[in-house]
């Protein structure tokens, strides 16, 4: 039993079904999104233990809100520690506390709406030639196509052409490299005394990682000599100062930032655009009112920041991918403090975490869950359900900082796609999620087909 504000609450339960030394390690080295989904079953807040270890997992909807909202300041993301701590440093994603909050206010003017709106020609100028040169009648490895596609745009958005398209090509390349490494070794290559194990896959991550820092140290220093502006969302950031103190951005700072957002923005927004297309493949009317709403709008025409506003049918089939396909399919959290969630007090130090796969999938949420209808989008839910349960961006203080990129940027590339290919999934071809640091399909050839 466990007290919280004087009441005796239950004790948080173990899912059933662990081994008895190793308890759901196995299950979880298996199936992890099937664990997620199983460990639902069992109530509001369970925990899963992994031998010694256990791990609190939040499934209900406002225990979740009340991690990422109400409880947010009593929580840490735990995350400081393997190959994307040393990738992304102090960037956004692994920062926490007050150093978090002032880091959040440097990085959000890159993020408003007018500059959105100012990156989507460079997002326009990478995607579009490349989607228009596909081979009419080849079978394109759709997901690696698109991911590195979204990679590009993100490069290209951070570093003007100011920089030297050769420096590009190589930070580039590099990124590369590293979003592959990061995932490359494991859990193996994230225990901290391994890494410095001399593998070959370790001495490629630090080389990469290396070569990475001192490119962004160049440009970054030869920026502040210039003093000008480069018209990218270095420069913007660059520009940025504190409210209370006056302080910008070290340049040690600005690299991190610059890594994170290209390790936090690129794959995720690649693998839902993605899962969109495999679904439409999969749904050859859906695909066909998709391509119809291309057709009207962008009357053949490249699309505009205003233009992107009128494809609702087009932002519902993303909104759909994002549920059934969540490319966040599992957010950790640690607590700083003693904090309450679900009716439980969870003491200082504990492990949680909760899986939006697993939440988008339930029945008591969402009808027919597995089914793929982006008509839903349109007709079941109001603003304020949609928020109350469904997170594919996060909420509160560290909702995704790049969501309106991420929406324009989809958009744009799926209507794209619409306007110009048919999509269908070559024969024979079984896809199935793989959890990875993001959830991507096991493998995705599509075969693109010119429309008339
Ligand atoms: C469909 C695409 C995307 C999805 C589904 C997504 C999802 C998420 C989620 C769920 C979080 C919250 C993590 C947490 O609460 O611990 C997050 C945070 C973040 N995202 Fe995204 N994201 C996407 C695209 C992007 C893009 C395009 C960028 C940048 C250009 C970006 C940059 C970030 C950063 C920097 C954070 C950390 C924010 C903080 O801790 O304050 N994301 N994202």
């Amino acid at each position: 039993m466990t007290v919280v504000n004087g009441e005796v609450t239950r004790e948080v339960p173990v899912i059933p079904g662990g081994q008895r030394v190793l308890g759901h390690a196995l299950e979880f080295g298996r199936d992890p999104l099937a664990l997620f989904q199983r460990a639902r079953e069992h109530g509001d807040v369970v925990r899963i233990r992994f031998g010694p270890f256990c791990f609190y997992v939040l499934n209900s909807p406002s225990a979740i809100r009340q991690a990422l909202v109400g409880e947010a300041r009593k929580l840490g993301k735990g995350l400081n520690f393997g190959r994307a701590k040393r990738l992304i440093g102090n960037g956004l994603v692994m920062s926490e506390g007050e150093n978090h909050h002032r880091q959040r206010r440097l990085m959000q003017p890159a993020f408003h709406r007018a500059e959105i709106a100012r990156y989507v020609a460079t997002m326009r100028d990478v995607a579009v030639p490349r989607i228009s040169a596909w081979p009419d009648g080849g079978t394109l490895a759709f997901d690696r196509e698109i991911r590195s596609i979204t990679l590009t745009v993100l490069t290209r958005t951070l570093l003007s052409s100011d920089v030297g398209t050769d420096a590009i090509d190589e930070i580039e390349r590099l990124l590369r490299t590293l979003l592959s490494e990061l995932v490359a070794r494991g859990i193996a290559a994230n225990v901290p005394g391994l890494a410095w194990v001399p593998t070959r896959s370790n001495r490629r991550f630090s080389a990469a990682n290396r070569r990475l820092g001192a490119l962004l140290t160049r440009i970054i220093d030869g920026y502040r000599r210039a003093g000008a502006d480069h018209d990218d969302l270095i420069s913007i950031l660059m520009r940025a100062r504190d409210d209370d103190t006056g302080a910008g951005m070290t340049s040690k700072q600005l690299r991190d930032e610059a890594t994170t957002l290209v390790i936090a923005g690129s794959e995720t927004t690649g693998n839902t655009i993605a899962w969109a297309c495999y679904l439409l493949a999969q749904h050859p009317q859906i695909q066909e009112r998709l391509q119809e709403e291309a057709d009207l709008v962008l009357e053949g025409a490249d699309a505009s920041y205003e233009t992107l506003s009128r494809l609702p049918f087009t932002r519902a089939v993303i909104t759909e991918a994002l549920r059934l396909y969540s490319p966040v399919w599992i957010l950790p959290r640690r607590a700083l403090v003693d904090v309450e969630l679900g009716g439980h007090l969870l003491r200082a130090g504990s492990r949680i975490f909760f899986s939006p796969y697993a939440l988008n999938r339930d029945a008591r949420l969402h009808h027919d869950p597995d089914r793929f209808e982006p008509d839903r989008w349109a007709t079941d839910y109001s603003r304020s359900d949609m928020r109350a349960t469904f997170f594919p961006f996060g909420q509160g203080i560290r909702n995704c900082i790049g969501e309106g990129f991420a929406w324009t940027e989809s958009t744009l590339l799926l209507s794209a796609i619409a306007a110009r290919w048919q999509l269908r999934l070559a024969d024979g071809t079984a896809v199935h999620p793989v959890v990875s640091s993001t959830l991507v399909p096991s493998e995705l050839p599509i075969i693109v087909t010119r429309r008339r």
